[in-house]
């Protein structure tokens, strides 16, 4: 199932991607070319992730010609002095020309100065909701400054719209206060599932013309989404898998969904559609009051970065 969501540049998003996230270099190659051959035209990545080369060589390699492709890398924290510099080394590692979107990862801005070569250690910055929230190292720099040079990209031609990632209601707040604010993104891709349904955050973008995406849409590794009652009772009804709720839930509410998985079964079935009824969207609607709300990436973590 294919739909396209219109973003505040002009260009067209399609609903489904591939998520890339903790796909070893293999994983993700296999991955997106058995994604490309299943029809998929989306891909997610980040420079983060460590594995733009493989997925840019799948993409080449994929016979599929890059423009029918909509595809998203992400300025790690570590670089948001320099996010033209960033997206062409991520550009170079992913032997593209250009990207059709690039996300600042997070609101926030890391140093790695200080972190010992080769660590992936967990960093905390001080509040990633308090926009004047700061690196313990970056004392004179914010997100908004990010923002102010990002806005030069799209001009370079080196990424066709940008956006951000992980901003709460006040972090974009924050970003529209700010005296060189000129662009609105295109996307805010944010932790988004049947556990964590972000109703406040959905409503704020749509009223200010950002297209939402669902990032770990199926609650990611271990999720207690997917052994959910509810779910699984759902999930006998239509004949699909849990995920498949949960990603045809994402798909009805008008946003964009990103499941990642590296098993061929799993990426073909994740496109897979089906049109819930609306007593069985107001289920899932009631299940963080029955469950409890859970996230995955606690606000206050910052996965740190082993590379620059
Ligand atoms: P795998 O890559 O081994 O398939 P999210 O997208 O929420 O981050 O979560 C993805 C997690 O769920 C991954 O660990 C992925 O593992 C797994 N997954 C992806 N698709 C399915 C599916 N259709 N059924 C069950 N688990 C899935």
């Amino acid at each position: 199932t294919d739909k396209l969501i219109k973003l505040n540049t002009g260009a067209e998003i399609h609903a489904v991607g591939l998520g890339t996230w903790r796909s070893t270099e293999q994983e993700a190659y296999n991955a997106v070319l058995s994604a490309l051959k299943a029809g998929y035209r989306h891909i997610d990545c980040a420079a983060i992730y460590g594995n733009e080369a493989p997925v840019g060589k799948a993409v080449r390699d994929s016979g599929v010609p890059r423009n029918e492709i909509f595809f998203t890398t992400k300025l790690w924290c570590t670089q948001q002095r320099t996010p033209e510099k960033a997206l062409r080394e991520s550009l170079e590692r992913l032997g593209f020309d250009y990207v059709d979107l690039y996300l600042m990862h997070w609101p926030v801005a890391l140093k790695t100065s200080n972190i010992p070569k080769g660590s992936s250690v967990l960093c905390m910055p001080k509040n990633p909701d308090n926009p004047d929230a700061r690196d313990v190292d970056l004392n004179d720099w914010d997100f908004r400054k990010t923002w102010e040079l990002m806005q030069k990209l799209p001009e370079t031609g080196l990424t066709k719209a940008i956006g951000v990632s992980n901003f709460s209601i006040k972090n974009l707040e924050a970003l529209f206060a700010s005296p060189s604010f000129k662009i609105v993104p295109a996307c805010n891709q944010v932790e988004l599932h049947p556990l964590l349904p972000q109703n406040e955050l959905i409503e704020f973008c749509e009223k200010k013309g950002i297209v939402i995406e669902a990032y770990s849409p199926l609650g990611s590794i271990g999720s207690p989404v997917l052994k959910d009652k509810t779910i699984i009772d759902l999930a006998h009804k239509y004949n699909v898998e849990p995920a498949q709720i949960c990603i045809s839930w994402g798909f009805s509410r008008g946003y964009v969904v990103l499941p990642k998985s590296i098993h061929e079964k799993r990426i073909i079935s994740n496109t897979k559609i089906v049109k819930l009824e609306k007593e069985d969207l107001d289920k899932i609607a009631q299940l963080p009051k029955i469950v409890g709300e859970r996230r995955y990436v606690q606000p206050n973590f910052v996965p740190f970065p082993t590379f620059e």
